[in-house]
């Protein structure tokens, strides 16, 4: 994620001489030489691949890019590698909690990369928690009636036998995504009608709190974003008739501690980028990278960008979208979701005690909360509570810990929980994940939009990858890329 550059500063920047002239040689010379007459304590590096964006995909395909043979440069915002990525270590106990991302399924490449990187995995384990359900705008408790674990299972297994069907259509990527008149009607559908359609009513619980809340309106989205969200091997995780894994020492940012151990002097952190020219017909890309810590420029060239960073307006501003690549991106709307892990002494030990409205008492599988919302507040040990706060894209993290607060605060005025006695939520730590789940309409999706948005690849010097050109879980964007994305961009050259 790139923080927020206005699109005027970035035209006016361009329009001060760094615009895109005819030939390479020129165009990427005389953009070097401008920006080192414009900042010239700057230093200049290349490489054949610039990667921006060092989260989970990011770093996967700068590794899969360096085992291709391809010298690279990794730009990344924040001052270590992985993104979401989120490892809390508690300073009385020393137990790590992961809060951003829990575990990592296992698809094509997944043992591999770990392997790669020297992570040995475990199986995780999981605590026990007491369910409450409450509606966190009332803090009164729901009458929902949970679905009994059978009939939860069974549901389930409805759903992976359907989303096992479609499975190679979207996954790891949409290569072979069907034209807009072959799109299966199942997959347009809105999840709510598809889930009904199939009666998915004992599991629409774990659907949503498990991945589905996070894409802020699961049963109003066409149920392919459902599905690429929350497929059927995800599904199958949960049956247990697939694995899943941890490292070993229990801390996720281990995988990328060792990713940024084997790219050395080639990733570039706290580093974000403030200008760029790219080229046509993959003669390559300029990029003006400031440190966000020291304040000095780099400027790197490459042959070719891989983006690995969410296609908002914001954070391609630095890029200059052209009209192709804004037709295409200003067709997506965004979730945003924040993550804390938080501690009171009024959230009872083991609870974990989900959001539901009023309207899901009495068996009603189909209600969840209207974002922005609190998903639940779970506990994960060591008194502390990880909190799920999902909203559309003008949710900031200011208002996002005031809705955690504001939750708590019904929920003891309703007596559901012990009155707070004035005493603040303890913020222990707190993550905001930005805009996630990128999806576009029914509408779009027959107008072509998948097949626009993969036109991108390689339009402009230009490489995508990242969830919303796949999926938002690690394990799955590991295998886009390995499987897609990597071998695309090597083909390139
Ligand atoms: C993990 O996935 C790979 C690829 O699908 C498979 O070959 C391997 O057997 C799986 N490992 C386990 C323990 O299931
Ligand atoms: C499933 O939920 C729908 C929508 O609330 C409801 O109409 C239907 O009766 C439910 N089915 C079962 C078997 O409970």
């Amino acid at each position: 994620m790139l923080s927020r550059i206005s699109t005027a500063a970035v035209v006016a920047q361009i329009a001060m001489g760094v615009a895109a002239t005819p030939c390479k040689a020129t165009t990427i010379k005389s953009t070097v030489a401008a920006w080192q007459a414009k900042y010239p304590g700057a230093t200049v590096q290349s490489a054949d691949v610039v990667i921006v964006g060092g989260g989970s995909a990011g770093s996967n395909a700068a590794i899969n890019l360096v085992d291709a043979g391809k010298s690279i440069l990794l730009v990344e915002m924040q001052a270590q590698l992985g993104g979401m990525v989120n490892s809390y270590t508690d300073p009385t106990t020393g137990n790590v909690h992961d809060f951003g991302v829990a575990t990592f399924t296992n698809v094509t490449g997944t043992e591999a990369y770990f392997e790669r990187l020297g992570i040995t995995t475990k199986s995780p384990t999981f605590g026990t928690t007491t369910s409450y359900y409450a509606d966190f705008t009332t803090g009164e408790t729901i009458d929902y009636v949970a679905p009994d674990i059978t009939g939860e299972f069974a549901a389930l297994g409805t759903y992976y036998d359907v989303a096992a069907q479609y499975q190679d259509l979207l996954f790891p990527s949409y290569a072979n995504w069907p034209a807009p008149a072959d799109i299966p009607e199942d997959l347009l559908m809105p999840f709510g009608e598809f889930a009904a359609k199939y009666e998915l009513n004992d599991t629409m619980l774990l659907l949503w709190a498990g991945i589905g809340a996070g894409l802020a309106d699961m049963l109003d989205i066409p149920t392919l974003y459902m599905m690429q969200t929350f497929g059927a091997q995800t599904a199958a995780v949960f049956l247990g008739t697939d694995v899943q894994y941890v490292p070993e020492s229990g801390r996720n940012q281990d995988i990328y501690d060792a990713v940024a151990s084997i790219l050395g002097d080639a990733v570039m952190l706290n580093s974000m980028v403030t200008q760029s020219v790219r080229l046509a017909n993959n003669q390559g890309v300029a990029l003006l990278v400031k440190n966000q810590v020291s304040g000095d420029y780099t400027i790197v060239t490459a042959d070719r960008l891989v983006m690995a960073i969410e296609p908002t307006a914001s954070n391609l501003a630095p890029f200059a979208p052209d009209s192709t690549e804004s037709a295409v991106f200003d067709k997506g709307t965004w979730s945003v979701v924040n993550v804390g892990l938080v501690s009171h002494p009024s959230l009872p030990d083991d609870a974990l005690i989900y959001n539901l409205p009023a309207s899901a008492a009495n068996g009603n599988d189909f209600a969840y909360p209207e974002p922005p919302f609190v998903d639940y507040f779970e506990a994960v040990g060591d008194g502390l509570f990880q909190a799920i706060v999902v909203g559309w894209d003008d949710l900031t993290e200011d208002a996002a810990q005031a809705l955690a607060q504001d939750a708590l605060d019904k929920l003891a005025e309703a007596g559901t929980i012990p009155a707070t006695n004035g005493v603040p939520l303890t913020i222990n730590a707190w993550s905001n994940h930005g805009p996630m789940d990128m999806r576009s309409t029914k509408e779009d999706l027959q107008a072509g939009f998948i097949q626009d948005q993969y036109a991108l690849q390689g339009y402009r010097s230009t490489y995508w990858t990242g969830a919303a050109f796949s999926n938002q879980l690690s394990t799955y964007l590991w295998a886009y890329n390995l499987e897609y994305l990597v071998p695309l961009v090597v083909a390139s050259f």
